[in-house]
């Protein structure tokens, strides 16, 4: 099948490249010209694995290809498939809907015949209804455009293996669509492998996804706040976490308690489908997202407040801070725990040093004050604290006895949970961490 992709983001370059890896003819379009000339020449804007191979096998294939024109994309195909951002709003919880009306704006006066939106980005419950109103009134004459809503559930770190071999396939749609058939074609492959794939109404649909990522921020929200039960009481909450995992009901995933959630999506979900049932009169009805906001910011604090007691204070204090990312596997910074604890305590008077594997460069973007080192051992060095952050593999991996050689004082904050404590002490540690006494 010949299909479009516009947006060319995190979500929109992921899509394009699987589509044609998937073996359809796909041209993604973006208004920024760098990113399309990094994707047309194989360059991928952001860190995601498995990604870069993708793009480059599709781009030599010939089946993908990327423009700024949306003269392009309206002649290319009458298969589109929506992608653009929508950030919080500057001084408002609620979504911003801009990028994605620009879409249709400058996309539905261009096109003729019988064409399909697919709309992909997380937004708030109505939206799409208010875009097939916004395309009927651009249409040319003669030509339809039906506004169909197709949400993305893949995860940063894995968006190869989202794409391609998703959990479930959503599809919202009107009375009347032709847009059920046209997905089942799009991803046959992965239907006929098992997939579900279930046909909604456009409003649910929407809530689909929103309802998705606020129930895992609700359920990261859930553990972490058992863990500071768990400080004050003397629990352990990672033991807790595997004991209430084995009902299968609950489920060991996403009860990992530490620093909490950030990204691109989580944080500004939550607010977004608050502010979003408000409008709707529905105002009690999410109100606990407030709280669950609350418990996740209170972890960065608690870090903040740790190591002030654990050092007597942290001003002219040296302490090293391993992650960037909002997670492992990723080079997002976008409200990432571990840059808003480097930067808090930064702004504390802390001498603080920042080890990333792949996200200095955005971090540097965002905090230019911190002292990014250039490895992981000159990110160590002289300090009298050191806190883990972002869980990647390679902190996971560090040798406390090495790493005792290089810090000033054996003090650590595991703000993920993820050391082994047992040899950690063993090489001389103090430790600590969220959600229990070690
Ligand atoms: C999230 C959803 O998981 C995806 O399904 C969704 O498609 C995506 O948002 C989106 O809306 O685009 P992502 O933001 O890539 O994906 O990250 P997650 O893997 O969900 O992690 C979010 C945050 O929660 C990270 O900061 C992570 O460190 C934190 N987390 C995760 C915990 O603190 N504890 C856990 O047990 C799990």
């Amino acid at each position: 099948m010949r299909m479009t992709v516009i947006g060319t983001g995190y979500l929109g370059a992921t899509h394009a490249a699987c589509m044609a890896e998937l073996g359809h003819e796909v041209l993604g379009v973006d208004v920024d010209k760098s990113k399309i000339e990094q994707l047309a020449a194989g360059k991928v804007p952001f860190y995601e694995p498995g990604l870069p191979e993708v793009l480059e096998r599709n781009l030599a294939s010939g089946r993908l290809d990327f423009t700024t024109d949306y003269q392009r994309v309206a002649d290319f195909a009458n298969v589109h498939f929506l992608g653009v951002g929508t950030p919080q709003q500057h001084g408002s919880y609620a979504a911003d809907v801009t990028y994605v009306n620009a879409v249709i704006d400058s996309l539905v006066p261009l096109l003729e015949g019988d064409h399909i939106i697919f709309g992909k980005s997380t937004v708030p419950v109505g939206t799409a209804q208010e875009l097939q109103k916004r395309a009927d009134a651009l249409c040319k004459e003669g030509t339809t455009v039906e506004i169909a809503w197709n949400p993305e559930f893949l995860r940063e770190g894995y968006a190869v293996k989202d794409t391609i071999e998703p959990d479930r396939i959503v599809l919202g749609v009107r009375e009347g669509s032709r847009a059920d058939e046209v997905a089942r074609e799009v991803y046959k492959q992965s239907i006929d492998s098992g997939t579900p794939f279930l046909v909604m109404d456009l409003p649910t649909a929407e809530l689909v996804k929103v309802s998705a990522n606020a129930f895992l921020a609700t359920k990261i929200s859930f553990i972490n706040a058992v863990s500071e039960v768990c400080e004050i009481a003397g629990g352990d909450v990672t033991m807790l976490a595997d004991a209430i995992g084995f009902d299968e009901r609950i489920g060991r995933k996403f009860l990992g308690a530490g620093l909490g959630f950030g990204g691109g999506c989580l944080p500004k979900d939550i607010r977004a489908f608050m502010a979003r049932a408000g409008e709707l009169g529905a105002d009690q009805a999410l109100t606990f997202l407030r709280e669950v906001d609350a418990i996740n910011m209170r972890r960065r604090d608690r870090v903040v407040e740790l190591s002030r007691e654990i050092l007597g204070g942290v001003l002219g204090r040296r302490i090293t801070v391993l992650g960037a990312a909002f997670k492992p596997n990723s080079d997002d910074v976008r409200d990432s725990p571990a840059l808003a604890v480097a930067g808090q305590l930064s702004l504390a008077g802390a001498a603080v040093s920042v080890y990333d594997p792949e996200a200095m460069g955005n971090a540097a973007k965002v905090f230019p004050t911190l002292d990014y080192a250039e490895s992981v051992d000159a990110a160590l060095e002289g300090a009298e604290l050191v806190i883990l952050a972002t869980e990647w593999q390679e902190f996971r991996n560090l040798d406390p006895v090495h790493v005792g050689e290089l810090v000033a004082d054996k003090r650590i904050i595991d703000g993920r949970n993820v050391l082994d404590v047992a040899a950690w002490q063993g090489a001389g540690w103090e430790m600590w961490a969220l959600g229990r006494s070690l």
